[in-house]
């Protein structure tokens, strides 16, 4: 599986820890890759996305720790982390199924907006959109890191599946250009609409600037 952080998916997570503990799921042979980790973080700040993943997770269900993979926000060479990361992925035989989240301003894991798509795992500098939105999770906004490790388009281009997860009508207008817009990377997850299993989930507010022919429906 791969894994995101972020407000969206904290849903999910909890209805899969809810079906494990009926005994309906069981994560021991699951091995999860995360999309993301700040740089300069250690594993136990509590701001970290391993710390994220941990509390709000891996600590309630019985993966395997070994099994669990996230960029190593303390790296000494960003190079080196991000090849290891890339190798880790390979060897693990990519990804079957990717869940997503959707910055503001249409970025995925930490693919920030740009002229092109970086295809591998890389570090980058965050965009201010980005440390604005992400500065309500820290004490304030100089304490956002400002650079992060995150995988590249390959990893989740390359996924079998994709499910993006959408939520709040403050991404209303993104959502609408990364799915019904241009595919360009300028806004990175318009890329997923080449992908040929996405699922796109989203509450009312989310949706509301799709045109309602393209919904389904859930209650
Ligand atoms: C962060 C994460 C992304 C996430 C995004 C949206 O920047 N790196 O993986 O999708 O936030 O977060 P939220 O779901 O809280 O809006």
């Amino acid at each position: 599986m791969g894994l995101a952080t972020g407000t969206s998916p904290i849903g999910t997570y909890n209805q899969l820890i809810s079906w494990y503990k009926k005994g309906d799921l069981d994560f021991s042979k699951v091995r999860a890759i995360n999309l993301d980790e700040y740089k300069g973080l250690t594993r136990d700040n509590s701001q970290s996305y391993f710390s994220y993943m941990y509390h709000r997770f891996y600590k309630h269900i019985n993966i395997d720790f070994n099994s669990m993979f996230i960029p190593y926000g303390t790296a000494k060479n960003d190079e080196e982390e991000c090849v290891r990361y890339d190798r880790t992925i390979e060897t693990l035989g990519g990804v079957d199924l990717q869940l997503l989240g959707l910055g503001h301003n249409g970025h995925i894991g930490f693919n920030e907006p740009g002229q092109i798509y970086e295809i591998g795992t890389h570090c980058v500098k965050l965009s201010d959109t980005t440390i604005k939105a992400n500065a309500r999770l820290f004490k304030d906004e100089q304490e956002v890191p400002k650079y992060a490790y995150t995988v590249g388009m390959k990893t989740i281009m390359q996924a079998k599946k994709v499910v993006c997860i959408v939520s709040g009508e403050d991404k209303a207008y993104i959502v609408k250009e990364a799915f019904y817009g241009l595919v360009t990377p300028r806004v990175p997850a318009s890329i997923l609409q080449l992908h040929n299993d996405l699922v796109l989930i989203g509450d009312e507010a989310a949706l509301s600037q799709i045109p309602v022919n393209n919904l389904c429906a859930f209650s």
